[in-house]
């Protein structure tokens, strides 16, 4: 973690613990950055608050101010703690969640705390030392689903390496979507179709997270084919395929990521017999495009495809799926439904496999979409 500039005043050895604790009592000592011994003198971490009274002469100590390089040592408990000065109406409104990705923190600040952005950036990288950025995250957005960022602290850079149950993922918040709240789900269907072979598209690919873990988790030969138009998220996801398949038998996994619109790619590419579409807000051009391609190309060949949509708490979007399937003429032989993660206060996420043809699957539903 790199040094950082802080206020600190500089007390005589004798009086420095008896002045060390009368600051802290008044919320004036800097929380996470440790004294420093120098000579005849301790020099004690200041806010800035407490720097300004004593420049004002509002605030009176023995001892000459001056900035010093320190570094941060981990908080316990949590960043709040550090924010303990605040008015009681504003810590309660703190966040109590934000996503820590690799270097860098998202955090949904509320309005009324905007003023306090920076506070809040400078209290979860002392919190978390590693951080070299923190951002309000105003949330997905566009065709694309990239987070709107705003630079709370830190250097402003959102790109970053994850590790994601032994994958290593180069992620950009900023100019591909990626959460880390599927990484669970990504290993279920990475395990359930650890054993099956052939061709696998994954018709939104982001930044590849799902084909890597399916990569890692076969046992069985694949070629997997993502797709996503966003030219940012394919950069990304053929940077993180690379990395993963590197280290695999040769010749276990092939894969591509073209970029452009998967409902227009399709048709031109190997017929898969998996089909991923992870586009929960809109994913029902995809399915279409998917079955509609299976019944032209491959009818009665068996297929599966994993879908996700949002629905009611306990209630999976059946309707949704029934009305999906009689557009485009199809009925599965199979239906799994699984309620993953709260998305808002009243929708979570669910997932469903369907499968098509002759698949020996354990689906708990047989035929009932
Ligand atoms: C919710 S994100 C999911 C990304 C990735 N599957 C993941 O789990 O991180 C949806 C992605 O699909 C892409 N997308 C949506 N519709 C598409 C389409 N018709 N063709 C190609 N990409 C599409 C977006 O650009 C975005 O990257």
């Amino acid at each position: 973690m790199r040094p950082h500039d802080v206020p600190m005043v500089g007390i005589v050895r004798a009086q420095a613990e008896e002045v060390r604790l009368w600051l802290r009592r008044d919320g004036a000592l800097l929380a996470g950055a440790s004294p420093q011994a120098d000579g005849e003198r301790v020099w004690l971490p200041l806010t800035e608050e407490a720097a300004a009274a004593i420049d004002e002469g509002s605030l009176r100590i023995q001892g000459p101010v001056e900035r010093r390089a320190v570094r941060f040592h981990r908080q316990q408990g949590s960043y709040r703690d550090l924010l303990q000065d605040l008015p009681v109406e504003q810590q309660e409104q703190l966040p109590v969640s934000y996503d820590l990705l690799g270097t860098i923190a998202l955090v949904k600040v509320p309005e009324e705390l905007e003023p306090l952005g920076q506070r809040i950036g400078d209290a979860l990288h002392r919190q978390h030392p590693r951080l070299t950025a923190v951002f309000h995250d105003g949330g997905v957005h566009g065709p694309f689903r990239i987070r709107s960022l705003e630079a709370l602290w830190g250097d402003g850079r959102s790109a970053t390496v994850i590790h994601e149950h032994g994958a290593t993922l180069r992620i950009d918040p900023a100019v591909a979507y990626f959460s880390p709240r599927r990484s669970t789900e990504r290993q279920h269907v990475a395990a359930e179709l650890s054993t099956v072979s052939g061709t696998l598209v994954d018709l939104t690919c982001g930044v590849g997270p799902s084909l890597v873990a399916i990569a890692r988790a076969s046992v069985v030969s694949k070629r997997l084919i993502g797709v996503d138009y966003n030219p940012a998220a394919v950069a990304l996801a053929r940077r993180n395929l690379a990395t993963a398949t590197s280290s695999l038998p040769h010749g276990q996994v092939a894969w591509e990521v073209h970029q452009g619109d998967s409902t227009l790619i399709l048709p031109a590419l190997p017929i898969p017999q998996v089909v991923l579409i992870n586009h929960p807000t809109d994913p029902g051009p995809l399915l279409h495009a998917a079955l509609r391609d299976h019944s032209v190309r491959a009818a009665g060949r068996p297929l599966r495809v994993v879908v996700y949509h949002l629905g009611d708490n306990g209630a999976p979007p059946r309707q949704w799926l029934e009305g999906a399937l009689a557009a485009a003429g199809c009925t599965p032989s199979a239906v799994g439904w699984r309620q993953l993660h709260a998305y808002s206060p009243s929708t979570c996420l669910w997932g469903a496999t369907l499968a098509f043809g002759a698949i020996a699957a354990a689906e708990e539903e047989p035929g009932r979409p």
